[in-house]
């Protein structure tokens, strides 16, 4: 097949930054032309390096369009960046520490419930067939039934701590409460998950667990009437506890750890008793001067009686 010469492009139709930069010496850039540096072609990349890039991007990408339709991640930066008192130490972690024994708690707790029956027959063979038959069914087992007693470990120490650093004062009193009502949750957990697995230890566990709250004030024989569901331990008592601690308490403790986070960085944490506070290093707003009597009964500005006026530092 015979070949044709090329024909020449012309300028107009060339877009700028492909076009050749013109000769050396021929006085610059013409009228209507792209300067020189902006001549050279862009570096072109291969389908597979963009393909690359768009990937790396991605994630980013998508965090962006989540963030400025949810406008999160001013409050993920306040949370994250806040600031903390002088002297935090090992002992602020015992919250966190909490909250992540509670989550593996849920975690391990949602494997356990794909194959566990809450039935009177057949829950302990289902208990039997998660820990000999089920793949890596006895480590989620003895990881939710070792957690428990971790969290519950960690939540006293949780509580020990702000109580004796003080946290329970003002402004921090409905955490406080917050905290007990969460108490009383975690511990309404350990004890419904006890009868679960439906064995003899749990059997006469529970009967043990439930008279001691029949013994209770007022309340105490409503209570263990409530939780035994029937005139004896059976079959609806097991569906009941199934029922509180599947559903009811989990949730409970769900949005009330989100209350109590709220009102954590919200308030900010206690500095331990032991750190002093400080003068701001800004000077304190000085009262008006004004002509007359003060609250300590003398004129502004005298210092005869030794006593400092509002906002002047003492010698001392
Ligand atoms: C599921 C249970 C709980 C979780 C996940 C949890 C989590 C946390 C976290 C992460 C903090 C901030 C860090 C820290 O100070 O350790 C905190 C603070 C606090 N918690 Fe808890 N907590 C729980 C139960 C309790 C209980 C039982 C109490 C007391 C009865 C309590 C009272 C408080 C108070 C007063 C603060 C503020 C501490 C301060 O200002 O220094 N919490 N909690």
């Amino acid at each position: 097949m015979p070949s044709f010469p090329k024909p020449k492009i012309p300028d107009a139709v060339v877009p700028p930054p492909l076009r050749k930069p013109a000769k050396p010496g021929s006085g610059g850039t013409p009228k209507g032309q792209a300067p020189s540096d902006l001549k050279e072609a862009p570096e072109r990349k291969s389908a597979g390096d963009k393909m690359l890039e768009v990937g790396k991007e991605a994630p980013i990408d998508a965090l962006g369009w989540v963030d400025q339709r949810l406008a999160a991640s001013g409050f993920l930066t306040g949370m994250l960046f806040r600031k903390v008192p002088k002297g935090t130490n090992w002992f602020y972690t015992l919250g966190s520490a909490t909250l992540f024994a509670f989550i593996v708690q849920a975690t391990t707790g949602v494997f356990l419930a794909m194959f566990y029956t809450p039935s009177a027959t057949q829950a302990y063979s289902s208990i039997a067939h998660i820990n000999n038959e089920v793949p890596l069914g006895q480590l989620v087992h003895g990881m939710h039934k070792w957690g428990s007693s971790v969290m519950v470990i960690l939540i006293f120490l949780h509580m020990g701590r702000t109580f004796f650093f003080g946290a329970y004062k003002y402004p921090r009193e409905l955490n406080w409460v917050i905290g007990v009502v969460l108490l009383i949750l975690t511990m309404t957990m350990a004890f419904t998950g006890y009868l679960l697995p439906f064995d003899q230890r749990s059997f006469w566990a529970s009967i043990v667990g439930i008279n001691i709250n029949g013994t209770g004030p007022i309340v105490g024989p409503y209570l263990s009437d409530f939780l035994r569901a029937g005139p004896e331990l059976g079959a609806t008592t097991l569906a009941r506890f199934y029922a509180i601690h599947m559903l009811l308490v989990p949730g409970a403790i769900i949005a009330l750890i989100g209350a109590h986070m709220y009102l954590v960085v919200k308030l900010g944490t206690t500095a331990p008793p032991w750190v002093k506070a400080q003068r701001p290093k800004v000077a304190a707003p000085v009262a008006p001067l004004e002509a007359g009597a003060n609250g300590n009964g003398r004129v502004n500005g005298d210092r005869s009686n030794g006593v400092p006026v509002d906002g002047e530092e003492t010698s001392a």
